[in-house]
């Protein structure tokens, strides 16, 4: 099928490692050029150089999402690099877990900040390019935590917070051919969740109570991204995507 993917320009935020990585690759892979853009530009860059030598097309980017500056040097090295931009996922995110008791404002802060001012400063930065191209897609990725997690009341409360922000941007720009939606993943086998002191634990409890006996893979969401980054979605926004294996 053709996707409708071929030069279009997409940045993944996030994109060095885990599931912004597989969604790097698997959007190469439909011949976008994407810029993988990350708070560590050393492995952005890594991330980068692997693509090209798959064959894709791809150029890295050092960017802290929470800093203004920081974003629009972003999407002025992407315009700069690949002469304009057509996708953006909103990936970068990190939890950072305890019982709200002992939740200082820094643990508040940091997750808030990544998910919710990251997607509300790339998205302001984007919208501007996608109406110049006569559309866009905007995919940001949730997580399950939004239904609400013990121990995750900063996350939970930022990843549904993403939720809200993705239908507003949905009825605000979809008269301009933008659609934005969300992606929900439930547990996902990344560094991230693997560097967890229990992961034995969690992804064995993922294969006992999970419809779909496994833990989640990356490609898992990055296929779900693509679809909804291709033409053949073009009507579909504000919608909520769950890649949880049925797990709620
Ligand atoms: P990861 O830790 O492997 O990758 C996250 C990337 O974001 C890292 O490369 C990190 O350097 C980058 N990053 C962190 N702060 C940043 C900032 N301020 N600016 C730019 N980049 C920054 O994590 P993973 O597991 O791949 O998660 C990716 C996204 O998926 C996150 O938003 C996470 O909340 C979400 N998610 C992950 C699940 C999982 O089970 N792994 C489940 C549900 C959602």
């Amino acid at each position: 099928m053709n996707l409708g993917l071929n030069e279009k320009v997409a940045i993944v935020t996030g994109g060095a490692n885990g599931i912004g990585a597989a969604i790097s690759r698997d959007l190469c892979g439909e011949g976008v050029r994407v810029m993988v853009a990350d708070i560590n530009g050393t492995q952005a860059e890594a991330t980068a150089e692997a693509l090209r030598r798959a064959g894709g097309q791809a150029a890295a980017a050092t960017v802290d999402v929470t800093d203004e500056a920081s974003v629009t040097r972003l999407f002025t090295d992407t315009v700069d690099r690949f002469g304009r931009i057509d996708i953006l996922v909103n990936n970068a995110g990190f939890t950072r877990d305890m019982r709200i008791t002992r939740m200082g404002m820094a643990e508040w802060d940091a997750v808030v900040d990544v998910v919710l001012k990251g997607a509300f400063l790339c998205t302001r930065a984007a919208i501007p390019h996608l109406e110049t191209q006569g559309g866009g897609r905007i995919i940001n990725i949730s997580s399950r935590a939004h239904l609400g997690n013990a121990g995750q009341a900063n996350y939970s409360a930022a990843k549904a917070g993403l939720i809200g922000f993705t239908r507003a941007m949905a009825l605000e720009n979809g008269r301009n051919h933008i659609t934005v939606n969300a992606v929900a993943p439930g547990i996902i086998d990344t560094d991230a969740v693997r560097s967890l002191p229990h992961y034995e634990k969690i992804r064995d409890a993922a294969q006992k109570t999970t419809p779909i006996p496994r833990i989640g893979d990356p490609s898992d969401v990055a296929s779900v991204v693509v679809f909804l980054a291709s033409k053949q979605a073009s009507y579909v926004t504000g919608e909520i995507v769950h890649v949880t294996g049925g797990r709620y």
